[in-house]
């Protein structure tokens, strides 16, 4: 396995464990008793919906990203607005962007039929359909750590507040990451996963370029400037 290869799987891992409310005890085995058929049943609709629209496996990918972002990974990315939930959609980061939804609605009700009750955690789904969906479009695969608690509240100001912005400069994406126990290496790792996706264009300045430019460019210049603060490591 390439050190590039390795460092994004770490990071995953890193992802996970520094941003999940969790039961006491994670593991990937943690429904191998309780609901055999639920990694598979994922796995099924997650490549069903990849075939269907290839975009859609880094719509995923980017869900598990924005929800362990906000509270920790606890899906709730997923809670609509009510009288009492302030819900993490419309946070700007979210907003018209954030996508796939329907495809994590359509898991869960298939894993729950599959299992025979609602076992498995929506905070689960997310995470396992983040690595579906990376290996459906042909990257690496890692194991996930299960057990996630879903969240019953929501927070469009943690969203707001705590989500990275594509108008960040190096600094300031390196503190973002470090507030959830992640360092440079992991930003410049898990920025990888703008190779799968699609970005809208600017519409102002791009604090990296002075010009107006695609998100894509953001990572693969945070990583360039990465690698002149940390020393190259290709
Ligand atoms: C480092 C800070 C990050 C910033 C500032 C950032 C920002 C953005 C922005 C602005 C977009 C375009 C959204 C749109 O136009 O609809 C985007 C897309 C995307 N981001 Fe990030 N992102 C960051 C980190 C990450 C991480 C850590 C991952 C996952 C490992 C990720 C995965 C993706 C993917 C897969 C897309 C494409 C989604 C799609 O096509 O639906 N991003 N990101």
């Amino acid at each position: 396995m390439g050190y590039h290869s390795f460092s994004l799987l770490a990071s995953f891992l890193l992802l996970s464990l520094a941003t999940t409310a969790f039961s006491s005890t994670l593991s990937p085995y943690y429904y191998y008793k309780t609901c055999p058929q639920a990694l598979p049943t994922i796995r099924r609709v997650v490549e069903d919906a990849v075939r269907q629209e290839r975009r859609m496996g880094a719509s995923l990918l980017r869900l598990h990203f924005h929800d362990c972002f906000v509270q920790g990974c606890d899906a709730s990315i997923l809670l609509d607005k009510t009288s009492t939930i302030d819900s993490e959609k419309t946070a700007p980061a979210n907003n018209n962007s954030a996508r796939g939804f329907e495809v994590i609605d359509r898991i869960k009700s298939e894993v729950d039929k599959a299992c025979g009750c609602p076992v498995v955690s929506c905070a689960d789904i997310l995470a396992v359909a983040a690595r579906d969906s990376v290996v459906a479009l042909g990257g690496p695969t890692w194991n996930v750590q299960l057990g996630r608690r879903d969240s019953t509240t929501a927070s469009r100001t943690k969203a707001e507040k705590d989500l990275p912005s594509p108008l960040m400069d190096l600094p300031a994406l390196i503190k973002n990451f470090k507030n959830k126990g992640l360092d440079a290496k992991d930003l410049v790792a898990l920025s990888g996963g703008h190779s799968i996706g699609l970005h809208s264009v600017l519409p102002s300045e791009n604090i990296f370029t002075n010009n107006p430019t695609s998100t894509l460019l953001l990572p693969v210049i945070a990583i360039l400037d990465a690698r002149i603060t940390m020393g190259s490591q290709t």
